[in-house]
């Protein structure tokens, strides 16, 4: 076997990495195969640097190679001169052994594209928004702006159009759409940081006439949303575009930018706002309005608003799109939500998205309405647990047939009802409607499947969940009023979300508001970001354990899987900020003991009206956060060489876990007897010693069993409990748990028919009615951060190091499972655990398979088999099954 072709890639960014904001971006790559002897020990890299010179030429500025004697691959620094605004490189790596094994060079990769977007110095265009009375709020429509622009010479050699907004964007070139992504540019406080997207607009820019036009809307920017009937205007009272398009030609480069000389009119969307939805009168749509030769005459100047251009910054991550399509499992007709006729359309996944309609000719003015909702009641769509959010999108007839989707809005459901269809059975309508699923445009990363049908859709959930909340930011929900960046539930999340999908670049971006917010707010990491008026219950000064934990364990979790140390360096601040924050509110007691605490939120016994009635006491949730995230403060000061700063937060840790422990055990044994108090201890390293760690989980495992095996824990507990189980010796138990279809449990939820992970254990009632509490979701994904576990433990692949340079192979199977797998691409290429219960000569074997990526090595520790090291390559363990039985600890690899 030779050695394959490496697979390169830049930063965290897709490829063509257009617009990037890094100057040095850093370069990764893995070669998928090599032979068993094969070790990196050299790569070579080879690059060519281009860009534009104003006067019509791409000129080379750099056309190198570089050898470097190294057996890193991840992240490695780049080799050549900083790129310049607009500069284009194509990079190429190849790989040699070097060692006594040397083959020589490898094959090298396809090249990977990485250009660099504008920096301030380089905008010269301008923010510009409509120049006309928009009026009254109720009756204000989104605004179009345009200009027409001459090219010269014959032949467009390239042109990219930069492009962002004060509200929503999207942009036409010649009566054609820019690009493909949605809801640009995203939200960010617009103030601090408002980010620029690159298009390759190349194949629709021509020599002689052409035309640039932007549709805007009032996204985060000044639309309304929030609680308590939300707030408008939340970063300013317009909206406007900044478009910079740069044309390259044999004549010259031409730069066409937004400025006072476009022209603005009130567009055809009468509405359009995120939380409410969109209506679209194709009667308003001014033909041909962004082509050449349009006449704009009649059209309003714009207005020029004043810009910091120094807030402009490249995006980390994927821009949210459209990652596919479901099609309708049924239509049936029925009434509405307020008794109106209509087509009941079923997408049989709940998502977050909105519809397209292709709908038939019917005479002008005909108004086809569509609402949304997660979930039927008595068959009628159920809209109480929108709160505030309308959820309600339309289109307007002309009288000819349209193919319409809404571009501003995103809702999450399941279930849409249509009222205002033009005739048609139930059939047409099924061919007329799909759903866009819409969310930021990650790669999957990660897979599990079992012999257990129902297991796997709880993990398919919690995929669905994860989909439905990385639109942009991480949310906690896609359907109500809220959709916001809430800390704690993506703390709960980040280890799930790492494995699943490549989530780096995204919550990257994240993490800068979330830095940014926080030193507006004085060390406190708001209860979501960005920050936004919290009605009567939210201030921007709360710390909250668990939550406020986001600036320390999700850099955490992101490191561990990526091995990106520059995130850490770019979070270290932050997350010391909120570590010392918290101890200074403990003080020289080291508890936690005071102020308002979410604890373990939502736990089961939580009434509807009272989410925070756990059983757990939430200074107990607090204290035990603060020990978590000191450590974790230690362990990444460590990993930046701050060997001073580790010793200090590893002290605190011990100081506030043995505060814990004069407060909450006794004679080694947790005194608060909850489910969570007992994860906790157990996982977070609260207890003594080994035996009270051992006691602590035996008891955990009674209560488990003296519940008949339902969950007890909330936010703060359920990350947490199949691994305090697993890690004490309690396997049986925490497979009892994960398995059981008693209520509450996670299974329970997929036998009422879930197809996303509840916000709360019981947010479908057993009768099949909706929980009548006001926190009543059905897409949240916190609840599902146990499939880290099934990852983990169950299939058996873990990080030892970070980016999974060492990995355990470590499979714990249990629960009558007779299969369970597990794939995760880390950034060394797939890596792979399989294991199966077959029938063998001597009786039943446990079959473990597994795959090891080129540059890992794996710690192969199969239950019944001697440990192992191996390297790269495909393996297989065979033990006789019942040597597997005998009991085992799970390792705990990946939290605590
Ligand atoms: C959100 C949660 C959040 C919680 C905290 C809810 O309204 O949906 O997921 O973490 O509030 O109070």
């Amino acid at each position: 076997m030779s050695t394959a072709a490496p697979t390169l890639r830049v930063e965290h960014h897709q490829q063509p990495a257009l617009g990037v904001g890094e100057d040095r971006p850093r370069l990764s790559w893995h070669v998928e195969t090599a032979p068993t002897a094969y070790r990196q020990g050299t790569y070579e890299v080879a690059w060519r640097t281009t860009a534009p010179d104003g006067a019509g030429q791409v000129r080379t500025l750099e056309d190198a190679t570089a050898v470097v004697e190294s057996d890193d691959q991840v992240l490695v620094p780049w080799p050549g001169a900083p790129l310049a605004p607009r500069a284009r490189a194509e990079v190429r790596v190849r790989t040699r052994d070097g060692g006594p094994d040397d083959a020589g060079w490898g094959p090298w990769s396809e090249p990977a594209v990485v250009e660099r977007g504008l920096t301030a110095a380089e905008w010269t265009a301008e923010l510009v928004g409509p120049g006309y009375d928009e009026g009254p709020v109720a009756t204000r429509r989104a605004p179009l702006l345009r200009r027409g622009f001459e090219v010269p010479g014959s032949v467009v050699r390239s042109a990219r159009l930069h492009l962002t907004a004060h509200g929503l964007v999207e942009a036409e070139l010649n009566g054609r759409r820019v690009g493909a992504d949605e809801l640009v540019p995203g939200w960010t406080p617009y103030d601090d940081r408002l980010r620029v997207y690159a298009y390759d607009v190349t194949d629709l820019v021509r020599p002689g006439e052409n035309a640039v036009g932007a549709w805007l809307a009032d996204g985060w920017f000044r639309g309304r949303y929030g609680f308590e009937g939300g707030t408008r205007d939340l970063y300013g009272t317009h909206v406007g575009v900044l478009a910079q398009l740069e044309v390259v030609t044999d004549a010259g480069t031409v730069v066409v930018g937004s400025d006072a000389s476009w022209r603005s009119a009130p567009g055809p969307l009468t509405r359009a706002d995120l939380y409410d939805g969109e209506t679209y009168d194709a009667r308003l749509l001014p033909a041909g309005w962004s082509e050449p030769g349009f006449d704009d005459a009649a059209w309003a100047p714009v207005v020029v608003h004043p810009l910091d251009r120094t807030v402009l910054a490249a995006p980390d991550g994927p821009p949210v799109r459209c990652t596919g399509e479901l099609v309708p499992v049924s239509v049936t007709r029925a009434a509405g939500p307020d008794g109106e006729d209509g087509w009941l359309v079923d997408l049989g996944q709940n998502h977050s998205g909105r519809l397209r309609l292709s709908v038939p000719a019917a005479p002008a003015g005909t108004v086809v309405r569509v609402r949304h909702a997660e979930v039927l009641q008595g068959g009628t769509l159920y809209t109480r647990t929108l709160r505030e959010a309308a959820a309600t999108d339309e289109v307007v007839l002309d009288g000819a047939a349209i193919t319409w989707e809404p571009r501003f809005t995103v809702h999450g459901f399941r279930y849409a009802h249509l009222t205002g269809w033009p005739g048609g059975t139930a059939q047409d309508v099924a061919a007329a409607v799909v759903s866009r699923v819409l969310h930021s445009d990650m790669a999957r990363t990660g897979w599990f499947a079992s012999s257990d049908p129902a297991l796997d859709r709880l993990h398919e959930n919690v995929v669905w969940s994860l989909r439905s909340n990385f639109v942009d930011i991480p949310t906690d929900c896609p359907q109500r009023d809220e959709r916001l960046g809430w800390t704690g539930d993506i703390q709960a999340f980040a280890p799930t979300a790492a494995f699943l999908y490549d989530v780096h670049g995204m919550l990257a971006d994240w993490l800068r508001t979330l830095s940014s917010e926080q030193r507006r707010f004085g060390g406190t990491v708001p209860v979501y970001v960005p920050w936004i008026p919290g009605g009567r219950f939210w201030r921007p000064e709360q710390d909250v354990a668990g939550w406020g934990d986001a600036a320390t364990l999700v850099p955490e979790a992101l490191h561990r899987d990526s091995a990106d140390v520059g995130l850490l360096e770019r979070q270290y601040a932050s997350a010391v900020a909120w570590v010392d924050k918290v101890s200074g509110l403990a003080g020289p007691g080291r508890l936690w003991d005071a102020g308002m605490q979410l604890g373990d939120w939502l736990d089961p016994t939580a009434p509807p009206e009272d989410p925070l009635r756990a059983q757990t006491d939430p200074h107990l949730v607090a204290t035990a956060y603060l020990a978590r995230s000191a450590r974790a403060v230690a362990d990444l000061a460590r990993a930046l060489g701050r060997d001073d700063d580790a010793a200090r937060y590893a002290t605190l840790a011990a100081e506030v876990a043995a505060a814990y422990r004069g407060r909450y055990v006794d004679s080694g044994d947790p005194t608060h007897d909850t489910q969570t108090a007992h994860a906790l201890s157990v996982v977070f390293g609260l207890l003594p010693d080994e035996d009270a760690r051992r006691r602590a989980g035996e008891r955990l495992a009674e209560l488990v069993r003296a519940g008949g095996n339902t969950v007890g824990t909330g936010f703060a507990g359920t990350p947490l409990v199949a691994d305090a189980l697993s890690s004490t010796g309690q396997l049986d138990a925490a497979y009892g748990l994960l398995l059981s279809h008693a209520s509450p449990s996670w299974l329970a939820m997929v036998d009422l028919g879930a197809t996303t992970i509840w916000e709360r254990w019981d947010s479908m009632l057993a009768d099949g009615t909706v929980n009548p509490g006001e926190m009543t979701s059905f897409n949240h994904y916190a609840l599902g951060s146990v499939a880290d576990w099934l990852h983990r433990v169950v299939a058996g692949l873990a990080p030892l190091e970070p980016g999974y340079r060492r990995l355990a192979v470590a499979p714990r199977p249990g629960g009558g499972l007779t299969r369970a797998e597990a794939r995760h691409v880390t950034p060394y290429g797939v890596a792979e655990v399989a294991w199966a219960i077959e029938a063998g000569g001597e009786g039943d074997e446990l079959v473990v398979r597994f795959r090891v990526p080129v540059g890992t090595t794996a710690e192969v520790d199969v239950p019944g088999a001697a440990p192992a090291v191996v390297g790269h390559g495909e393996h297989e363990v065979r033990v006789p099954a019942r040597a597997a039985q005998a009991p085992v600890e799970a390792r705990t690899t990946s939290v605590g």
